[in-house]
């Protein structure tokens, strides 16, 4: 699967850039007013996780995560986060990280530092981007709000 991803991520890279230049997918700001503020600093985990230090804030994370994903991922990553083919699978990310139910905590930990830098940075290789940065537009509560609505979908 993964020799495929260079010519699948030029054809996603193709289908960006034709949207981008009719402008109306440009990358939206996401209203996370309802959710415990987490500050500046970048944190190492997702505080909105089911085991996380906020996690009474679970359900309302993956409420506006659900919203944010469809705005700014889905084009790419595919409508429920199961992809179509031209960016990877997101709900695949923590398969190395055994049981979904009872996930390894460091495992899930490590996965959440890879989500949370892959969204701020994107992804340019070649000098060609594939997936655009969304640091200029997404604060962390947004970032880890969307990370707590893709780690409801479980892979078939
Ligand atoms: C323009 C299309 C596009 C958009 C929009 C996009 N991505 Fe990506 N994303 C990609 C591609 C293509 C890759 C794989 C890049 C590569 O192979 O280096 C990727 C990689 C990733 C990865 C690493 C996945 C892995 O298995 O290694 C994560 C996590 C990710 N994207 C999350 C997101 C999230 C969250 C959003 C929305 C905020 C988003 N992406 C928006 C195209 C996109």
């Amino acid at each position: 699967m993964k020799t495929t991803r260079p010519l699948l991520a030029a054809l996603a890279l193709a289908i960006a850039g034709g949207a981008f230049a009719h402008g109306d997918m440009a990358p939206q700001a996401v209203d996370t007013h309802t959710l415990p503020p987490l500050g500046d600093k970048p944190l190492d985990d997702n505080p909105y996780s089911p085991t996380g230090s906020k996690a009474a804030a679970n359900g309302e994370a993956v409420r506006i995560g659900s919203s944010a994903y469809n705005a700014n991922c889905a084009r790419c990553h595919g409508l429920e986060a199961k992809s179509g083919g031209i960016a990877p699978d997101l709900r695949k990310l923590n398969a190395d990280c055994g049981d979904a139910k009872k996930p390894d905590k460091a495992c899930m930990a490590e996965m959440d530092q890879y989500f949370f830098s892959t969204v701020m940075q994107g992804r340019t290789r070649d000098g060609r981007v594939y997936m655009p940065p969304f640091k200029e537009i997404f604060t962390q509560e947004a970032i880890w709000a969307i990370r707590s609505y893709v780690d409801t979908k479980k892979p078939d």
